[in-house]
């Protein structure tokens, strides 16, 4: 007999179907996979055969043959253990092939019957609503997830057994409702920029960072506070829209990161990886293509705590992510592409022993020692960095003053205005704030006073300046007019932009 349902994987961030066919066939009995198996599929044959014996279902060796299509997808998911195992029990006459039309399957199988949660589920869940599907069946830890996206009929199943039983009519079942959330999950977001004294100069960078979406590059000494800095970036940041955090909550599905409970992810991610962190790590890929920092960064910041220590290869991999917005991973037979827009923020010492151009501290390192060290990091890496700013050590004076600091709520409250001035203005283009605009749009949206536009001549003459860095100048400056209201780009902004830029003493 044939039989055939739903099951799905996922290609890139979104939720792909997979048709699962089964046929049983009188002949020399065998137990074959067609349609293009990952390894782990070819396991899901041994899983499925074990599952479906040991849950005490009686079925005769037959000439048994498996078709998963698309066959030229490349199916990686262990969650099609369960689509597997429902359509042979219909192909064998247990299941009725009228229970299962119109409904989706996933989940990972044990040996014993009992069905397992897999990555991944959200994106699926939103394609079986886009598809109309009647119900989606998951493990019971996968359900708050399949449970986001609104009106899906969603059923929780513990075993193939218990669905079987379900499926015949056998047992009622309710659809599965949304558990209580833990809440706390995502507080621990408690660093304040209150906490941070002085640096003010630091903190009108990140502020300015913030608020057009600009990379930006801390230099100081240890012990400066450039670490302290850095972890409050995201606490000045606007709340995400809920488009945003589908995004991101859809990457840390497929990564297999999202907690049980945890809901919608509503904070922007902060990522801060390892200096020992690989290349592959970094963009993501692999056999099975798993998202990289840059992609679990979506949104939110990737934050490089001093940036030289990282491996060439890992920061070369940066570059494509930082221009493109996104990594394409070549697999095989396609390529897949995940999202990857992000603050780069990353920190570093002015040379190898720390203290070059410390105003107390002698440094003790030789001219060609602090060039190699600087040399680490390749100059079309910098050139992505639109504000780089040196933090000075505060002073006694400063670290023990009584008056509190500004709060991280205050200065968030300029960012979101000044964000919503750049979207208003580049919405129609697709973009939402100013790090963003290429080159046509700075002509059309950055007018420069007169003033302006004669203090940026004389910096470009007078410090051979890029034609790259001449747009993050503007780029940076419209930032800054934006951040104070104003729609022309006054020599003020200009000149702070510049200063901004320009801090490239470290570079020996
Ligand atoms: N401006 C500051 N206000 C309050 N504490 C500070 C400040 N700068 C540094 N500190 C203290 O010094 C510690 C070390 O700072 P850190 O961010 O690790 O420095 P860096 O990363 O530059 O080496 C911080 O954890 C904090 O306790
Ligand atoms: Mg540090
Ligand atoms: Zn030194």
């Amino acid at each position: 007999m044939f039989a055939k349902c739903c099951g799905a994987t996922t290609v890139g961030v979104d939720g792909q179907i997979i048709d699962v066919e089964v046929d049983v066939a009188s002949g020399l009995p065998s137990f074959e996979m067609v349609g293009l198996p990952e390894a782990m599929v070819k396991e899901a044959k041994e899983r499925v055969r074990t599952a479906v014996k040991n849950s005490g279902f009686k079925i005769m060796p037959q000439k048994v043959t498996i078709n998963l299509a698309p066959a030229t997808l490349r199916k990686d998911s262990t969650g099609l253990d369960l689509p597997i195992a429902v359509a042979l029990l219909a192909a064998y006459g247990i299941l009725s092939p009228k229970s299962i039309q119109d409904c989706l399957f996933a989940g990972e199988l044990s040996l014993e019957g009992q069905v397992r949660g897999i990555p991944g589920i959200l994106p699926m869940a939103i394609r079986a609503k886009e598809l109309g599907f009647k119900a989606f069946f998951v493990a019971r830890e996968n359900a708050n997830e399949a449970l986001l996206v609104n009106e899906l009929t969603v059923f929780t199943v513990d075993s193939i057994k218990d669905l079987a039983d379900y499926l015949n009519g056998v047992t009622e079942w309710v659809p599965a409702i949304s558990e209580a959330l833990d809440t706390n999950y995502q507080a621990e977001l408690t660093e304040d920029f209150a906490d941070v004294q002085g640096q003010f100069l630091a903190k009108r960078g990140l502020e300015i960072a913030a608020a057009g979406g600009h990379n930006i590059l801390l230099v100081g000494s240890p012990g400066a506070g450039k670490t302290m800095l850095a972890r409050r970036l995201n606490s000045i940041l606007p709340e995400m829209t809920t488009e945003e955090a589908l995004e991101v909550t859809k990457i840390y599905s497929i990564s297999g990161l999202l907690k049980k409970h945890s809901g919608l992810i509503t904070k922007r991610p902060f990522r801060s990886p390892h200096h020992t962190t690989s290349a592959a790590a970094m963009i993501g890929g692999g056999s099975i293509p798993h998202p990289g920092e840059v992609s679990l960064s979506h949104n939110g910041v990737l934050f490089l705590d001093e940036l030289p220590e990282f491996g060439k290869q890992a920061l070369e991999a940066l570059r494509q992510p930082l221009e493109d917005g996104m990594v394409s991973i070549a697999r095989i037979n396609a390529s897949l592409t995940f999202p990857s827009r992000f603050i780069l923020c990353c920190s570093m010492n002015p040379c190898p022993c720390g203290y070059y151009n410390d105003p107390e501290k002698q440094c003790d390192c030789s001219l060609s020692a602090i060039k190699r060290y600087n040399r680490k990091i390749s100059g079309p890496l910098l050139d992505r960095i639109d504000i780089h700013i040196r933090v000075p050590r505060v002073t006694f004076k400063e670290l023990t003053a009584k008056e509190q600091a500004e709060p991280s709520a205050v200065i968030r409250e300029r960012v979101v205005s000044a964000r919503q001035r750049q979207l208003m203005r580049l919405k129609k283009h697709g973009i939402y704030c100013n790090a963003q605009m290429n080159h046509a749009l700075i002509q059309s949206f950055c007018v420069l006073s007169t003033s302006a536009k004669m203090l940026l001549e004389q910096a470009f003459k007078s410090m051979h300046l890029s034609a790259r860095s001449y747009d993050r100048i503007i780029k940076v400056a419209r930032t800054i007019a934006d951040l104070a209201g104003t729609e022309n780009i006054e020599s003020a902004h200009i000149a702070e932009a510049i200063q901004l830029r320009n801090d490239r003493d470290y570079e020996g």
